[in-house]
């Protein structure tokens, strides 16, 4: 085994694609709002909490909302998207990112799941992963979302490993930068292997491999 003995990995983006629920229910919410939203505006909401979603699409709102207002378009948009989750099964899970977690545990290192998202066990069941992480920090567990690291510092904590010992695998700009407020070293695919920060740029997710020397 190389430097790694625990793997952190985003959920969203990372392990699934949820992208396009996450747009579909936000956009039915702008729409009633006659807000504008777009594929650029979501980009932003990567890695982002719910509530904090939220205050990225009203940047273009022009009104206040109450806080009560807020959390009833905030539940409408989550009504909305655990609807859309309905149509995910293990057959969403991709082939290669099954594998790869596979190899990377055969070869014992303790894998972790770190994502700002609140309905993380619902997909985690819906791909048939139930049970399968040895440990799970989520949105339900912290204050702060990315770009703060609470999250993965949790999610190493629950490996009772130091961050320098776990990698972390994102999607998300926001996810990279709380990695490296975290002391972690990260993988970044995607946009997260653009924006420059991430200690190692992959192409696909099997490159977890290499870089774990598995
Ligand atoms: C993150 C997604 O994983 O979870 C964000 O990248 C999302 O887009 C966040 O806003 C919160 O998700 P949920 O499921 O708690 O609304
Ligand atoms: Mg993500």
């Amino acid at each position: 085994m190389g430097k790694y003995t625990g793997i952190i990995f985003d959920l969203d983006g990372v392990i699934c694609f949820t992208d396009k629920y996450h747009y579909a229910a936000w956009k039915t919410v702008a729409d009633k709002l006659g807000v504008e939203f777009n594929e650029t505006i979501n980009n932003r909401l990567r890695g982002v909490s719910r509530m904090d979603s939220l205050e990225i699409i009203l940047e273009r709102y022009d009104g206040s909302l109450s806080a009560e207002e807020k959390e009833a378009l905030a539940t409408e948009k989550n009504e909305l998207y655990k609807k859309l989750l309905g149509n995910m099964t293990p057959a969403d899970l991709s082939p290669e990112v099954k594998a790869t977690m596979d190899a990377l545990r055969a070869a014992g290192m303790k894998l972790a799941i770190g994502s700002s998202s609140r309905n993380t066990k619902a997909i985690l069941e819906r791909l048939g992963l139930a049970g399968y992480f040895d440990a799970i920090s989520d949105g339900t567990n912290i204050t702060r979302s990315k770009p703060d690291p609470q999250v993965f510092l949790m999610a190493a904590d629950f490996l009772h490993m130091a961050p320098e010992s776990c990698l972390v695998v994102e999607d998300a700009e926001a996810g990279i930068a709380a990695a490296c407020a975290g002391g972690f070293d990260s993988a970044g695919l995607g946009e997260a292997a653009q924006c420059g920060r991430a200690t190692y740029a992959m192409k696909t997710f099997a490159d977890l491999k290499a870089i774990c020397g598995v």
